[in-house]
């Protein structure tokens, strides 16, 4: 079976953009100029997904919003003669089938999944999360698809982390080949003496409906959340789970560094602002706190 579904969890409060995230979602926040949910909607639709499941909580409406049809705007647009630009608004609600479910509670992850069980049914599906913003020449989730195709089984995105491991989902792994592994565990957000690899989980992947099951009878952990890598923990006891070590490049838009990096690094790559935006950044003398006190202690030696 083919993976048509995916599951984008949203209902997350934002709390690290505030007061940015205060009256509107951080699925919206835009990276150059589209929001951050675009892009993700877009990387799974290269990938062949045509249904998407989004999971929102209170004060998202705006992503609704978003991906539905806009008369005013369109007839104002239509009547302006901006037709390149309707062009693309026309195409935003026609990218997918986009279905809404609100989930009430903050009760994680392996909950939001659960929630969507009904819309997805008995096949494989996929989930991608609005925080990983990745860049890459075949889309993430379609390298994985095509593991999946080769091997009928659930898949997971990985990539070597150096820093920051406990801030992950991370595997133990056995190496199957060139970018591909057997799961044989994993941990959520380990410390870092305690994380068996420095392969991280990254927000992408394609399960099995054998983890609807798993999911309505694991417990919550410490925090009252159902956790997904608790769920996976399971899974991967019934049936081969395997890693894809993605090619490209991931940004953790979830972080203000993150979502900075990926504003600059996109805004030098459009057609639009790049070469104007490069010309710019090349006129700016960058010092850091730390470098200007280097800079005296060179002028100054002891
Ligand atoms: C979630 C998962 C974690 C994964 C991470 C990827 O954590 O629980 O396993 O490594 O996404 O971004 P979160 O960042 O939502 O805390």
């Amino acid at each position: 079976m083919s993976i048509k579904k995916a599951i984008f969890p949203a209902a997350g409060l934002g709390t690290r953009f505030l007061p940015a995230t205060k009256s509107s979602p951080k699925e919206m926040l835009p990276l150059v100029d589209k929001p951050m949910i675009q892009y993700v909607v877009e990387e799974a639709v290269s990938s062949g997904i045509e249904h998407i499941t989004i999971i929102t909580g209170r004060g998202k409406r705006a992503i609704e919003d978003f991906f539905d049809i806009s008369f005013e705007l369109e007839h104002e647009l239509e009547k302006r003669g901006k037709h390149n630009i309707l062009k693309q608004m026309q195409l935003i609600p026609n990218m997918a089938n986009i279905c809404y479910i609100r989930q009430k509670e903050p009760l994680g992850l392996g909950h939001a999944i659960l929630i969507a069980k009904d819309l997805i049914g008995n096949e494989p599906f996929a989930v991608l999360l609005g925080d990983d913003i990745i860049d890459a020449e075949v889309p993430c989730l379609k390298q994985m698809i095509d593991i999946y195709n080769r091997y009928k089984c659930s898949v997971i995105a990985v990539q070597k982390v150096d820093d920051d491991i406990s801030k992950y989902g991370v595997i133990q792994p056995r190496y199957l080949e060139k970018n591909i592994y057997q799961v044989l565990d994993m941990v959520e957000k380990p410390r870092p003496d305690e994380a068996p690899s420095n392969l991280a989980i990254i927000g992408r992947y394609i399960l099995t409906p054998e983890l609807f099951d798993i999911l309505k009878n694991i417990k919550k952990d410490r925090t009252g959340e159902i956790q997904l890598t608790n769920g996976l923990k399971e899974l991967v006891k019934r049936q081969a789970i395997y890693a894809c070590e993605f090619t490209g490049k991931r940004y953790d838009a979830g972080s203000k560094i993150g979502f900075l990096q990926a504003t600059v690094e996109f805004a030098l790559k459009s057609q639009d602002v790049g070469k104007e935006f490069a010309q710019y950044l090349a006129g700016l003398q960058l010092t850091t706190p730390n470098k200007k006190k280097n800079k005296k202690s060179i002028q100054n030696p002891e």
